[in-house]
């Protein structure tokens, strides 16, 4: 039978993965309105996602990823712990746990507020979810666009990017974070910059921030 100890450790070792994400989150918030939309691209264990939620403490936050088999064994295995876990503590806790649960635990999680997650892939995205359109205010993706360019090719990365045009909100950023894959991925600021995204900065290589500045009705 799985004690409430039990329990308890499992939660803190995924928070402590989580936490793992909080300074790069916390870097984002110069480019966040508190109230607005975030889309994960790629989210794979969902864990960036949670953290998303948890460090720019956003409400409406969506995980999408073409295979979502990780954030079963992970995010939600979590969502279920918790849900376990607040369902024992009044019989089977200690003032200890209960100080725990309430200090230690985010809000959010407590109260079972979690992302919602896709299983979708992002060069399709906009076409099945059209009603996604200027919706999002913040994009991030991280280490996912050198799969998509790998295993795809180079017209699903468009596909892609196009799709994340219209999905976001004029003055929206989006904040892409790609693998080394040599000198392949050098069209990506192009293609930005063509469906009507700015280059803010580029800090290093691999990274890339970027604003809209043009609406889909502008174009
Ligand atoms: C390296 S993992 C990303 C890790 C995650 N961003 C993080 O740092 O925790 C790449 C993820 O991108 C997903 N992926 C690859 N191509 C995709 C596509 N076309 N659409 C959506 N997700 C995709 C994969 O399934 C995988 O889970």
């Amino acid at each position: 039978m799985t004690t409430i100890q039990n329990l308890r450790d499992q939660i803190e070792g995924h928070m402590k993965v989580i936490r793992k994400y909080q300074e790069d989150i916390e870097n984002l918030i110069t480019y966040w309105t508190p109230g607005g939309k975030i889309l994960n691209v790629g989210c794979s264990t969902g864990y960036e996602t949670i953290a998303l939620m948890w460090f720019l403490r956003a409400n409406c936050v969506i995980g999408l990823d073409k295979n979502l088999s990780k954030v079963h064994t992970h995010a939600l295995e979590l969502k279920e712990n918790l849900w376990v876990y607040d369902f024992k503590l009044p019989s089977n806790g200690l003032v200890e746990d209960k100080k725990w649960w309430e200090n230690e635990v985010p809000r959010f999680l407590r109260e079972g507020h979690f992302p919602i997650f896709l299983e979708e892939d992002i060069s399709q995205f906009y076409n099945n979810f059209p009603q996604f359109k200027t919706l999002f205010d913040l994009v991030y993706w991280s280490k996912v666009m050198g799969q998509v360019h790998e295993f795809q090719k180079r017209p699903a990365v468009i596909s892609a990017i196009e799709g994340i045009y219209y999905m976001t909100k004029f003055d929206a950023w989006v904040i892409v974070e790609h693998e080394h894959v040599g000198n392949d991925l050098d069209y990506l600021q192009e293609e930005f910059i063509r469906v009507g995204f700015e280059v803010i900065d580029e800090g290093c290589e691999y990274f890339m921030c970027l604003h809209k500045v043009r609406n889909p009705e502008h174009s």
